[in-house]
Parts: structure tokens; C-alpha cells; sequence
């Protein structure tokens, strides 16, 4: 299994980068950024795991040098948000950065899994969609949005407002919809086991899920956003996908899809109005097999009323990477 870090110096990215290094699933690793990556590279390459480790800049074709042979590329790369900016500002700088990336992609590993972490999610997957269609190369199957850290938040935040005494990581809660504000939509509904959280906290804890990267913004007070939980998540995601890749059943993970393009994923297309949708997959070895019954409709009459905002959001988002790519400004 060869995977690679594109954005590898960053905030996230040295974190994630350690994970996958220390990660027994992964034989080789490259990292990729504009800054950095031998210092990053050589450091890490001290750990006593398997993975075969090595950096590239973009001097000389490093590129797709990083990405020659790559079975996952996981996409860190880009401006993080400072207090103040919404998601959707980070668009002008990274929109370009991801299309650069998933055109490499395209050229050199088609066929790779590629998980997009750069924000704003809601539209830098559309955008790689786009620019893997133009090349004639898109599989649905194999391009997720990174939505993770809601889930890992959620699982969190619902122990504490619940007074919950267990592992937080054994109550399974859906979160779906987009990755930004309002359009993260977490199902407490539908967590396993039931959870049971008190009227008077209902609100502050899924408005908390919802803007809970806005916490860290503030406490780092100026320089970035959620970096270590997000490796944290990064990984966990990406250890789901290979698992799957190696066979492994039964793994299942909210994320941020192509809904036409994977079996089950039809109905929420219509339902949601949005091409675009982040739900819980059933991964397997050709990545996304498909979506598990219609978990949108699924929903109770207070997660309804968040879905119909997540919409309204979710739908111009992903206009908008569209657009990025289809009538490029
Ligand atoms: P950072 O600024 O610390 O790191 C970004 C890295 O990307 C830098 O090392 C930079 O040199 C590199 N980079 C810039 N242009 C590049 C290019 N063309 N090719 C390769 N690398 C390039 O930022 P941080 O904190 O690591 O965040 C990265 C992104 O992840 C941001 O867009 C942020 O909003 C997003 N994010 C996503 C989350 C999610 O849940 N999906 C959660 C938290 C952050």
C-alpha cells in the first residue's frame, strides 16, 4: 500500500504524516508540499516502522514523482481559516491548489482512493469531481470529502453533555450533510447504542458539533485551525479505507460523496436536492460500495429542520467548485 500526504509540512499534515508512518498497513509513504517535505521526510524516517518514507517538492516533476504508484492520496494541502473567516473564504486560494493536485492525481494515479481534507469541503470535492471528469477519469467510488472531525466531535461532545462515563468512540452517531456550519448535521436519533440527551441541551450540543472548529480558531487565536484532532481524524479515515482495501468487511463511515455515483445514493440525491452529501458508505475494495438505506428520510422532526438549512447552504457550495471548474474565472 502506497499512500501519500499532499500538504505534508502543514499543521495537519506532519501529524497525519506520523500516523501513516507508524501505521503497519502502510508499505511506502510520500510526502508532498511546496515547503519542507525533506526535513519532514528525513525526521520521520528515523521511526522503526515498514513504511519506506520520502519527501518531494515540486522541483523536478515531484509531483508525480510523490504520486507515481500511489493506491491513496490524502489531501491536506491549503490555507487554514483565522478568527473571523468562515470556510467558504478559504475558496479563492484552495479551490486552485486542490484542482493543481487532483490534476496530478488524474495524470499519474487514476486509480488511487483520494480523500480531500482541504477546506472548504463542500466545494473542493466538487471540484476534484470536475476535474477527474474532464480527464475522463472519475470514479465516484474512489473520492471522498474528508468529514470525519465531525464524527470524532460529536462522539465527544455528546459524553460530556450527557455525562456519559464510557469510551466515547463506541457510541456511533451519523453526522451528515456538508462540512461547514449549518450543514453539518449530526442524527443523534440514530445513535448506537440510543443516546439520551436531556430538551434544555439539545441545541448548544448540536450547535456545538456544528461550529466546534470555530472553538479551536479561537483558542489558537490567529494561527490556524483544528490541526491535531484533524490528523487524528485524517487518519482514522484513511485506516478505514485501507482496511477495506485489504479485504476487511463490515466498515462503514460517514463521508463526503458523489451520491449518484454510488449504489444507494440515488434517493438522497433526490431527496436532499444535492449531488453532493456526506453519509455513512459501506467501504470496500473498490472504495465506496454503496449507501445503507435512505438515512435522510430516516431523520426526526428536529434533524428535518437542520437538514432543510443544510441544503440551502450545501447546494451553492457545490455550485460553486462546479462552476470553479466548468467556467473557470
Ligand atoms: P497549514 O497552512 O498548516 O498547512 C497547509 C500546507 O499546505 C502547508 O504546508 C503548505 O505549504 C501546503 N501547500 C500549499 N499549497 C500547496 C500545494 N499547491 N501543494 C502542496 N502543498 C501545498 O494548514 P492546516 O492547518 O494543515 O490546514 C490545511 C487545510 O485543511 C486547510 O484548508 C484547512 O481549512 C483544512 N481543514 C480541514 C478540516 C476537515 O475537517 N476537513 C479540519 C481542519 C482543517
Amino acid at each position: 500500500m502506497k499512500a501519500v500526504v499532499a500538504g505534508a509540512s502543514g499543521g495537519i499534515g506532519q501529524p497525519l504524516s506520523l500516523l501513516l508512518k507508524a501505521c503497519p498497513l502502510v508499505d511506502n509513504l510520500a510526502l508532498y508540499d511546496v515547503v519542507n517535505t525533506p526535513g519532514v521526510a528525513t525526521d520521520l524516517s528515523h521511526i522503526s516502522s515498514v513504511a519506506k518514507i520520502e519527501g518531494f517538492l515540486p522541483a523536478d516533476g515531484g509531483l508525480n514523482k510523490a504520486l507515481e504508484g500511489a493506491d491513496i492520496v490524502v489531501i491536506p494541502a491549503g490555507i487554514p481559516r483565522k478568527p473571523g473567516m468562515t470556510r467558504d473564504d478559504l475558496f479563492k486560494i484552495n479551490a486552485g491548489i486542490v484542482k493543481g493536485l487532483i490534476e496530478g492525481i488524474a495524470t499519474t494515479c487514476p486509480d488511487a482512493y483520494i480523500l480531500v481534507i482541504s477546506n472548504p469541503v463542500n466545494s473542493t470535492v466538487p471540484i476534484a469531481a470536475e476535474v477527474l471528469k474532464k480527464a475522463g477519469k472519475f470514479n465516484p467510488k474512489k473520492l471522498f470529502g474528508v468529514t470525519t472531525l465531525d464524527v470524532v466531535r460529536a462522539e465527544t461532545f455528546v459524553q460530556q453533555a450527557t455525562g456519559g462515563s464510557g469510551d466515547p468512540r463506541k457510541t456511533v452517531i451519523p453526522v451528515i450533510g456538508g462540512h461547514s456550519g449549518e450543514t453539518i448535521v449530526p442524527l443523534w436519533s440514530k445513535a448506537k447504542p440510543a443516546v439520551k440527551i436531556p430538551e434544555d441541551k439539545l441545541d448548544a450540543l448540536t450547535y456545538r458539533v456544528q461550529f466546534g472548529g470555530d472553538e479551536v480558531v479561537k483558542a489558537k487565536d490567529g494561527t490556524g485551525s483544528a490541526t491535531l484532532s484533524m490528523a487524528y481524524a485524517g487518519f482514522r479515515f484513511a485506516e478505514s479505507i485501507m482496511k477495506a482495501a485489504k479485504g476487511e468487511t463490515g466498515i462503514v463511515e460517514p463521508t463526503f460523496v458523489y451520491l449518484p455515483g454510488v449504489p444507494g445514493g440515488d434517493a438522497i440525491a433526490k431527496e436532499t436536492g444535492c449531488d453532493f452529501f456526506s453519509v455513512p458508505v459501506h467501504l470496500g475494495k473498490d472504495g465506496a460500495e454503496k449507501i445503507e438505506g435512505n438515512i435522510v428520510g430516516e431523520a426526526n422532526e428536529y434533524e428535518k429542520k437542520l437538514l432543510v438549512k443544510c441544503y440551502e447552504g450545501l447546494k451553492g457550495n457545490i455550485e460553486k467548485g462546479v462552476e470553479f471548474v466548468v467556467n473557470p474565472p
